[in-house]
């Protein structure tokens, strides 16, 4: 990891345990190519599942968006928050719908329409997310360190503690 910041090293952790949850459901639509029966143990990790897609996008990002990048604008770096942003915007919508599709099959499985929906958003969550953090932790977490000092950075630790977890 090229970071040295508190905030780099919160934000990397996140990544990691959302690349693992991304891998977990991609082996699941490996597994299943076609409609499964879910059992307790796809119940118990759909439902998993949907709350860290949940958090994720709500608490992850809403922290980058409204903490850390106006830290970035600040000091003039629009373009990397712009970037940024509008992959939030692309990913945002995709995670939801897969959360809502998981939570309601954890409780009365999948029907062949919400199976597809599933797998189809499912599949381009896995690509968009994955390729978004592998953007961020090659260039956001070397430009917190290259461009936040450090008053900031415990400042924004802190409120990533507070507000993320
Ligand atoms: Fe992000
Ligand atoms: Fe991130």
């Amino acid at each position: 990891m090229l970071s040295q910041s508190q905030t780099g090293a919160l934000l990397h952790e996140d990544h990691m345990a959302t690349i693992e949850t991304l891998q977990a459901l991609e082996e699941f639509l490996g597994r299943h190519r076609s409609l499964p029966a879910v059992n307790e143990e796809a119940a118990a990790f759909l439902m998993r599942l949907s709350k860290t897609l949940r958090e994720e996008v709500e608490s992850h990002f809403g922290f980058e968006e409204n903490h850390l990048f106006p830290v970035f604008t600040e000091r003039g770096e629009t373009g990397i928050v712009m970037m940024l942003t509008y992959e939030h915007r692309a990913i945002l919508p995709l995670a939801v719908q897969v959360a809502e599709l998981a939570a309601a099959a954890a409780k009365d499985g999948f029907d062949e329409q919400g199976w597809r929906d599933f797998r189809d958003a499912g599949a381009e969550l896995v690509e968009r997310e994955i390729f978004h953090i592998q953007k961020e932790e090659m260039g956001l977490l070397a430009a917190i360190s290259a461009l936040v000092d450090r008053e900031t950075d415990a400042r924004l630790a802190e409120t990533y503690r507070q507000t993320v977890g």
